[in-house]
């Protein structure tokens, strides 16, 4: 048997296994499975040796190691290094098993655009946070000829570090960094941070007095909840929304074509996405209701 790993930790509520193994059974490949490996962030040299082991194909990593896994893989592609963060890494079977860390996010992102017909050229995006999401989001928007990008985070040194890098290989965006005010005029607004993930669904990355504009597409990365607070105020103010469930099967799915060299099923990858979330949502809400009762 040979595998696919998930490298993070925690992973409970992780559904790329479901979606990545719907994948392998689609398309035939028997011998394969995608698991979770869950090591606390202590054990960095674990999780390298379970990626050098003969019977592993790859992985995808996920929080926390998107960055720290960096310096320990053989070679990184242009993209993951001008991104700063690896979510998937390659084995070269023909250079006696090098690791290449590689990220598809972008790829996930453009792609769940695309499908719906928006083209990011010239556009206006505002992103809500720095961290590695953002960094994939941005890249994308900056390489397919956007006009503007506006980083919002709270911690403004995180946004100027990306600033920077983004400023360097994209001279010819226009960057601004926390301008809140300058949201009323933008056509994309993208929902890069944590905020509004389950168990905090009540909360929204957008600041009570700002509106998104009746016109925006706005693209939520969060998948858990499926409709966010920040999605259901955008939609109840009559923008466009597209929910995060979207990015997470378009980079598995371009993960899935890196590993197999096979044409990813994405309808079969989003359904069985989809169910795994719609189990683990009223998994949520059962154990929410009994410890309410408790309580
Ligand atoms: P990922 O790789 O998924 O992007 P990350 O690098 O940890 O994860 O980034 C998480 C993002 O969510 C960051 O922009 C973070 O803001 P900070 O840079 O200030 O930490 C943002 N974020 C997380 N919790 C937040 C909160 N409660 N309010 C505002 N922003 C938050």
């Amino acid at each position: 048997m040979k595998y696919l790993y998930l490298l993070g930790y925690p992973l409970e509520h992780s559904i790329s296994p479901a979606m990545q193994n719907a994948a392998l059974r689609q398309r035939k490949i028997r011998a394969t499975r995608y698991v979770k490996n869950p090591l606390p962030p202590d054990k960095l040299r674990e999780m390298i040796l379970a990626l050098r082991a003969p019977h592993c194909l790859g992985a995808n990593v996920t929080v926390p190691y998107k960055q720290t896994i960096m310096p320990h893989l053989d070679e990184l592609t242009d993209l993951a290094r001008e991104i700063g963060a690896v979510n998937t890494v390659l084995k070269r079977a023909d250079a006696h098993g090098k690791l290449i860390g590689d990220n598809t996010d972008a790829y996930g992102f453009l792609q769940a655009l695309w499908v719906r017909r928006i083209r990011p050229q010239n556009v206006c995006a505002a992103i809500l946070g720095a961290g590695g999401a953002a960094a994939a989001a941005a890249y994308a928007l900056a390489e397919q000829g956007a006009r503007e990008i506006i980083l919002l985070n709270r911690t403004l040194a995180r946004s100027i570090e990306l600033a920077d890098r983004l400023n360097q290989r994209f001279p010819q965006v226009a960057l601004a960094l926390n301008d809140w005010d300058a949201l009323e005029r933008m056509h994309l607004i993208i929902n890069a941070t944590s905020v509004g993930m389950v168990p905090h669904a009540d909360e929204s990355p957008l600041p009570p007095k700002y509106l998104v504009p009746r016109r925006a597409v706005v693209f939520d990365l969060v998948y858990n909840p499926p409709v966010t607070k920040f999605s259901r105020d955008a939609l109840a103010r009559g923008a466009r929304v597209i929910g995060g469930l979207e990015m997470l099967v378009y980079q598995g799915a371009r993960a899935f074509e890196l590993w197999t060299g096979q044409r990813a099923p994405v309808e079969v990858m989003r359904e069985a996405a989809r169910k795994a979330l719609q189990e683990m949502t009223r998994a949520q809400s059962s154990s929410s209701r009994r410890r309410v009762g408790r309580g």
